[in-house]
């Protein structure tokens, strides 16, 4: 290994390069689920009681909806391992509350805000403020919110609104986080609230909102999709939440040990909730020499350890009806995927489009950079590998993107010439122990 700086709060800052490693091996614990940990914040701080959080994610994005939860009036403090929320009931903040990079936390907690009747104003980086927010906003208002936004775009600034009603509505785009914010604010309207989610995505709200006491139905549709109901005017009550790793981070790591000749690398207590583990059931579909070991339930989640081994790959093709449940996993993939031998087709990729950065042309054109060879269209992805690594060398733009950043990082640990991203300080978002994590199997990674 060559000798990199050292890590340390506030070093991921610029940029950082990855070169070929030798074979990657260790067992790591994977990073808190961030989908969780936002979840666990906003319930804690509407229910009564305190709410005691173990393994939460200290990244960026959640550390933001902490700091919005605590402007909206709950107590949130860090007491060791532990992270203790006294909710209380909300009142408007004094300034705008600011996501950073985070869709997850800004359109969460516009949909609770509007359910809790306050005003408040939303904000964050220059990523998130070029993407929509007329899909929370819409239903929103049909609940008869008030609301102003920047043509579909932050900042937008909700009014107080004590008399909500409830909807009943069909999801236009496969969205947790959407879903998210409607059944949170109908928690606040009067009457039942009907979401209709024709594919299935991501189903953590409707978990903890259940661990929390709320009582919601949740009902086939009889054609994959399912109904949730929801009444308004329940109160939620504390209670412990332990988060389970990460199954979108703990994917970078997997991928590393596919494509770096002679890894093992095991990574321990991951979320294997089946609506997000379609990457994992990709790779074992391209031949990938992976499993899931020690299966156990930990609060209502599947959780396991992921032993993944260095494997020969092939191209598969991945069905758009398995978009929602590897959402965040296609760049991961797209490296990948350039190692296999053929070709892989990725569909259903629409929303790519619009996540921290356009994931689709950002992999596009980073592979193009490093020898990759990928082709798009608006919503798919075709990735054609020669069983071989990829050559490297070259500068990779991220666009703001921790994944993207991730992604090529892992590829240049398998690379013939060093790949540079442009900005890792984005990874600190969702993975902040990404570089140690990373190093301690055995990558050649680190600050330029
Ligand atoms: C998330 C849902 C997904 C995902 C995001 C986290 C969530 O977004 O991309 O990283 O926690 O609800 P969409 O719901 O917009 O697809």
């Amino acid at each position: 290994m060559s000798a990199k700086k050292a890590w340390g709060p506030g070093a991921a800052n610029g940029r950082a390069d990855a070169r070929r490693s030798g074979p990657l091996a260790g067992a790591v614990a994977a990073p808190g689920d961030k989908s969780i940990s936002h979840r666990a914040l906003i319930l804690g701080a509407l229910a009564k009681g305190e709410t005691r959080i173990t393994g939460l994610l200290e990244a960026d994005d959640v550390l933001r909806t902490a700091a919005a939860m605590r402007m909206l009036g709950a107590e949130v403090e860090r007491d060791g391992p532990l992270w203790r929320v006294t909710g209380a009931p909300w009142a408007a903040p004094e300034k705008a509350l600011y996501f950073g990079n985070s869709g997850t936390g800004v359109r969460l907690v516009m949909g609770a805000a509007a359910g809790a009747g306050v005003a408040a104003t939303f904000d964050g980086d220059v990523s998130l403020r070029s993407r929509p927010m007329g899909r929370v906003l819409e239903p929103l208002r049909m609940m008869g919110l008030e609301a102003t936004d920047e043509n579909g775009r932050l900042p937008v600034a909700l009014e107080a609104s004590s008399d909500l009603k409830a909807i009943k509505v069909k999801l236009a785009t496969p969205s947790a986080q959407v879903k998210s914010a409607i059944l949170l604010a109908a928690l606040g309207a009067e009457g039942v609230t009907r979401v209709h989610e024709p594919e299935l995505c991501r189903d953590h709200t409707e978990r903890m909102l259940a661990a929390f006491g709320a009582k919601l139905s949740m009902t086939p549709d009889g054609e994959g999709g399912r109904f949730i109901e929801i009444a308004g005017g329940q109160s939620l009550t504390a209670c412990d939440v332990t988060v389970p790793g990460d199954p979108s981070s703990a994917a970078f790591p997997v991928a590393a040990a596919l494509i770096t000749p002679g890894s093992d690398v095991t990574v321990k207590g991951v979320l294997v909730n089946p609506l997000r583990t379609g990457i994992y059931q990709t790779l074992k579909e391209m031949g990938a020499d992976i499993a899931f070991e020690n299966e156990r339930e930990e609060n209502g989640e599947p959780v396991a350890d992921i032993r993944a081994r260095h494997s020969v790959l092939h191209g598969v093709e991945v069905p758009a009806d398995r978009a929602p449940s590897m959402i965040d996993e296609y760049p991961i993939l797209a490296i990948i995927a350039a190692h296999a031998h053929g070709e892989t087709k990725m569909f259903g990729l629409e929303e790519l489009r619009v996540k921290e950065s356009d994931r689709i042309a950002s992999v596009e054109a980073g592979l193009a950079a490093i020898g990759g060879d990928a082709a798009s269209g608006p919503d798919w992805l075709r990735v054609r590998g020669k069983g071989q690594p990829l050559k490297g060398g070259a500068l990779i733009k991220t666009h703001h993107d921790h994944r993207i950043a991730m992604s090529f990082l892992v590829a240049g640990l398998a690379a013939e010439k060093t790949v540079e991203v442009d900005d890792a300080s984005m990874i600190a978002t969702s993975f902040p122990n990404f570089f140690a994590l990373m190093t301690s199997l055995g990558a050649d990674l680190g600050p330029v």
